[in-house]
């Protein structure tokens, strides 16, 4: 027997039992006639304790065991002298008896605790020893707690889950696809999935009713934080809804993941229309932990003879509060210069300051008085110490420029605090956008996203204007200005679908080729429904107020796209290359 108890488990009352625990050194201290080890396993850490006058041969053996060690010991229970609070058993250790080694470990490449000193490629490349750190144990346990709860919640509400293939056609959801040559049919190709989309709808017209699925989903775009070429959505569709029966649904089942593996209540979600979200925080993912919301100046900005303003499509500003007096003149060029960036390319940012001593001052006193400047104050709900923050410019230019000083303010405030959690449904999303480089519209979200049923004669009619204000039944859960999940009423009617690719510049013959099945499932009494996705990973991190879904993620790649662990991807070997069917082809790119 390799343990009777494991690292994390005794206490006080366990003192005078004798146990035998497995584990890896993590930390051994020779002091005089002790020799101390920390035995780590995956619940906790132990104290051993090897006494040199009562054993002296055990605790030399003890001395020469290096950090990540394998050992196995057996001892006696004992209730510590100077206990660590710290820890779940710091009120013991163990006097060890007997010691082996199980297996030696050579000297890690960064330390293996709480806190490492390991960069982030060498911890991928090493990636079985930072899964012995305790966060990343945790993160995965809660990881798998969390599919837990998300099985519990969905097998209560009579959703089934069904396993749809990886190897299959192009799914557009607006990034690349990941591609898989077909050793049997020669110059062919599989993609892996964007998402499930096509097979859960088809799932529909087959009757299942319910179907959901936690499962990887592939996309080749460039990487962010919260974005992995390989990542988990839980995904779900379901036959006869309504809007309101999915936001429900998926409200229950944001609730009751919050509730039961955080211990936390979520109040219900407000919904606000993409419209709404734009105008209000630029952003059609607004972090609602914070106020600052976006007060429209055309009316009362103009007119003063100031041309930037007046020649603008739009003033807007934010007031934020109590920063009057700590942002100093430095600062406020500072900020000046980091919205002039060409990430973010605003042309210059105009401030009023309304001083603690009532005083004002501003960097456009010339073209408006106090008078005026106070009735600003009036009409963003300003206090003495707050500062107001204008931009002007092109409409939908100049508010993702707001929304991106708005959250940069936030970050300098501190005003997203960790454990509050501000979820918010987006509503009513455009079904299309308008592209300027490829003079084409996109879908949205995706091309199989309904329009809402009022916009259907307006779809037809053909029209390029009426086109680009069309609303789709799409919506987007948002929690704490991450979207976490998206989804929309799909269109059932095999007429709709087909003027849908119209719209968006397929062919016939395109349209036939890609979505003919779906097309053609379509003709066989498609019912109405409609889904959503979640994206897995990063629910998991945004309940643990992280904004990187790496570590949540056992082996993720780094941001080139690379699997450092493994190190793929790599060359494959020519008979390989020759099998597919490629070889020629990758000698003509020579
Ligand atoms: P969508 O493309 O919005 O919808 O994706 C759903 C959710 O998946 C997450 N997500 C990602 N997470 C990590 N890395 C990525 N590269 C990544 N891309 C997306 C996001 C997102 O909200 N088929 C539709 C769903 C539907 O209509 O039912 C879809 O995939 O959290």
């Amino acid at each position: 027997m390799y343990r009777t108890n494991t690292c994390g488990e005794l206490r006080i009352q366990d003192i005078d039992k004798i146990v035998t625990l497995s584990g890896w050194v993590q930390k051994s201290r020779d002091l005089g006639g002790m020799t101390f080890i920390d035995l780590r396993d995956r619940y906790g850490i132990t104290q051993l304790v090897f006494n040199m006058e009562s054993n002296q041969e055990l605790c030399e053996k003890a001395r020469k065991l290096g950090r990540e060690f394998v050992i196995q010991v057996e001892g006696i229970v004992r209730e510590r002298s100077s206990k660590n609070p710290n820890r779940a058993t710091g009120d013991i250790e163990i006097e060890v008896t007997s010691l082996k080694e199980l297996n030696k470990s050579k000297v890690p490449p960064f330390t293996i605790e709480d806190d490492t000193d390991g960069g982030d490629d060498l911890r991928m490349k090493y990636r079985y020893l930072d899964i012995r750190r305790s966060p990343l144990q945790n993160n995965l346990i809660f990881r798998s707690k969390l599919a837990l709860e998300t099985r519990k919640y969905l097998d209560i509400q009579g959703f089934i889950e069904i396993e749809t293939p990886f190897l299959i056609k192009s799914t557009p959801e607006g990034a690349r696809d990941f591609v898989v040559p077909s050793r049997l049919n020669a110059g062919q190709f599989y993609a892996l999935p964007q998402s499930p989309q096509t097979f859960k709808q088809i799932l529909m017209v087959g009757g299942m009713d319910k179907y959901f699925q936690i499962v990887k989903c592939f996309r080749d775009e460039d990487l962010r934080a919260d974005r992995q070429p390989e990542f988990t959505q839980i995904d779900c569709e379901m036959s006869y809804v309504h809007i309101d029966d999915i936001l429900n649904t998926f409200e229950g089942l944001t609730k009751h993941l919050f509730q039961h593996t955080l211990g936390v209540t979520l109040p219900d979600f407000p919904r606000m229309s993409y419209d709404d979200a734009m105008k209000k925080y630029g952003s059609d993912k607004p972090d609602l932990r914070f106020g600052m919301e976006f007060v429209e100046m055309n009316d009362f900005a103009k007119g003063h003879g100031f041309g930037v303003f007046d020649g603008a499509e739009l003033v807007v500003g934010i007031c934020a509060k109590g920063v009057s007096e700590s942002y100093s003149n430095s600062t406020m060029k500072e900020l000046t210069e980091w919205m002039q960036r060409p990430q973010i390319g605003a042309k210059g940012l105009v401030y009023v300051k309304y001083n603690t001593d009532g005083t004002i001052k501003s960097t456009i006193g010339k073209f408006y008085n106090d008078e005026t400047l106070n009735e600003w104050k009036e009409k963003f709900g300003a206090e003495n110490g707050d500062c107001l923050f204008i931009l002007s410019g092109e409409t939908e230019k100049t508010r993702k420029q707001l929304n991106e000083l708005r959250l940069e303010i936030a970050k300098r405030e501190s005003l997203m605090k960790n454990g509050d959690f501000k979820p918010l449904w987006v509503i009513d999303f455009p079904l299309l956008e308008w592209d300027e480089d490829s003079k084409r519209f996109h879908a949205m979200h995706h091309p199989f996203t309904s329009p809402k049923i009022a916009d259907i004669p307006n779809m037809l009619s053909g029209d390029h204007e009426t086109m680009k204000n069309l609303r789709a039944d799409a919506y987007d859960l948002v929690i704490n200005g991450s979207e976490i999940g998206g989804g929309s009423i799909r269109i059932h009617d095999r007429a709709l679908q087909a003027k849908n690719f119209e719209l968006l510049g397929f062919s016939k013959e395109e349209a036939e080729n890609q979505f003919g099945f779906l097309m053609g499932a379509f003709e066989y009494g498609a019912p109405p429904h409609g889904g959503i996705a979640f994206g897995f990973d990063r629910l998991c991190a945004v309940m643990n107020n992280q904004s990187s879904i790496r570590d949540y993620i056992a082996f993720p790649k780094n941001n080139q796209g690379r699997d450092m662990m493994i190190d793929a991807p790599s060359l494959i070997h020519e008979e390989q290359l020759d099998e597919l069917n490629l070889k020629l082809d990758l000698k003509k790119n020579d």
